[in-house]
């Protein structure tokens, strides 16, 4: 079988002296230790590691039920949640759907939504505006249930769900994904008889993507599930290994290698546009993980080559913090060649025949050279092309990857102590009882 994940290290490693890999590499595998002998801090939140292997098909059919469902009858499925909640959907949808697909008209199954990833009033004003005059159902998701923003978005949604075909009809056309036991969701869920779906106590948010908080969307959106689960499956099986072989564990080495250098910013770079809401999904996944106690890789991202016309400039030529992670995609799946002008006045002749997938390829390795030789070390990851496996395999390398990078800074990959500071501000602003004390502090610090 060909390799999935295919890491190239030969622009990265000339930044790195030999026995600084083999220091980073003895950590790589001590961290490997701790995140497989479940050692580790937040150890309680492991679960997502065996998850592929162990989904069984009731998983896919009782996902499988709500797509038939809602098949016939539903236009439009609004995805509601933020964060882990959100963004591992929309990376898989987005990758695997025609660029166009909002412009294509009605296609086999509803077209997916989402809401509650922002608090923005015109944002969610047009999303209602839109539902008014479609057939829609929801799929709210949210692991403690009490998130604001995808509350907020569920009470406007379920409230014209309810007005617009009677309570009976919206408990069929609402599904909610939450924890099992606690949160507000779970209570309301019961409460109201809503189809649910249960995110493992051991699986946090931005770990959750092969979970039902993913596949469920994206089995909506029409995508092969059991092939992304596939895919997962073999990657597991390819990070178990305590080997040079573990592209996890070599990925966690030259990063934390680069880091110790310095190197403080990874930049993950596509080149096609449908990667971008992957490399969101990465961000997350790195950035809420490592970032804490002052330490961690500050993941940003690029989407190129159209980044080359507005990030190319800082990157080539700024300051030298930064370390590139190229997603290469071997095979293109639609071809499209460069046709010939008899006038030439472009000049661009010498295009002529050749496929567009091939100058995106010279551009990519144009720019992976210039850039080594503007100082900025260069990371390749090549899956064979887009597809749901790839995609499964790509998401679970990047967990795994993760977690071992996380621990090799002494880091507790699986908690976000920092993402409730805003909230408690938040919350004390809008006037939420038991915060007075907070909201004056606030207050007088801004006159
Ligand atoms: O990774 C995480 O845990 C977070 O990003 C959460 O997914 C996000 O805050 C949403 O939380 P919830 O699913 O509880 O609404």
């Amino acid at each position: 079988m060909e390799n999935i994940v295919r890491l190239n290290l030969q622009a990265a490693v000339p930044f790195v002296s030999d026995s600084e890999m083999e220091q980073s590499l003895e950590k790589a595998f001590n961290s490997f230790d701790i995140l497989t002998d479940r050692s580790g801090r937040g150890n309680d939140f492991l679960g997502w590691t065996d998850l592929p292997s162990k989904t069984d098909n009731s998983v896919f059919n009782d996902i499988y039920d709500i797509v038939n469902r809602w098949e016939r009858d539903v236009e439009i499925v609004v995805v509601i949640g933020i964060g882990g909640s959100y963004l591992g959907a929309k990376a898989a949808i987005d990758s695997l759907s025609h660029s166009f697909t909002t412009h294509l008209g009605k296609s086999d199954g509803p077209s997916i939504v989402y809401a509650g990833q922002n608090l923005s009033e015109e944002y969610l004003s047009e999303l209602l505006e839109l539902l008014e005059e479609r057939s829609f159902a929801c799929v709210v998701i949210s692991k403690s249930g009490t998130t604001t923003e995808p509350a907020v978005a569920f009470r406007l949604i379920k409230q014209m769900l309810e007005q617009k075909y009677g309570k009976k009809e919206a408990r069929r056309r609402i599904v909610a994904v939450t924890d099992n036991f606690q949160g507000a969701l779970k209570g309301l869920a019961n409460q109201e008889g809503y189809s649910t779906f249960v995110i493992p106590d051991d699986v946090g948010g931005r770990y959750s993507v092969l979970t039902p908080v993913g596949l469920l969307p994206v089995a909506l959106a029409g995508f092969d599930i059991r092939s992304i689960i596939d895919g997962a499956i073999e990657m597991e099986r390819i990070c178990a290994q305590r080997s040079e072989k573990n592209p996890a564990i070599i990925y966690a080495t030259i990063r934390n290698a680069l880091y110790s250098k310095d190197k403080k910013i990874e930049i993950l770079v596509n080149y096609n546009p449908k990667l971008q809401y992957f490399a969101e999904w990465w961000k997350q996944l790195f950035g809420e993980s490592e970032g804490k106690e002052e330490k961690g890789i500050f993941p940003a991202s690029v989407n190129n080559t159209t980044d080359l016309h507005s990030m190319g400039q800082y990157i080539q030529e700024g300051e030298r913090t930064i370390f590139e992670t190229v997603i290469s995609v071997a095979r293109a799946n639609r071809s499209l060649s460069i046709v010939d002008d008899p006038n030439n006045l472009d000049g661009l002749n010498f295009l002529s025949g050749k496929s567009l997938d091939e100058c995106n390829k010279m551009a990519e390795l144009g720019t992976r050279i210039a850039h080594i030789d503007g100082g900025v070390p260069n990371i390749q990851i090549e899956i064979p092309s887009i597809n749901e496996y790839n995609l499964g395999a790509l998401f679970y390398f990047f967990e795994f990857a993760c977690g071992i990078s996380a621990y090799m800074i002494d880091i507790n990959p699986f908690d976000q102590p920092g993402v409730e500071d805003y909230k408690i501000n938040m919350f004390a602003l809008l006037g939420k009882p038991g915060y007075e004390a907070k909201a004056r502090e606030l207050r007088g610090r801004f006159q």
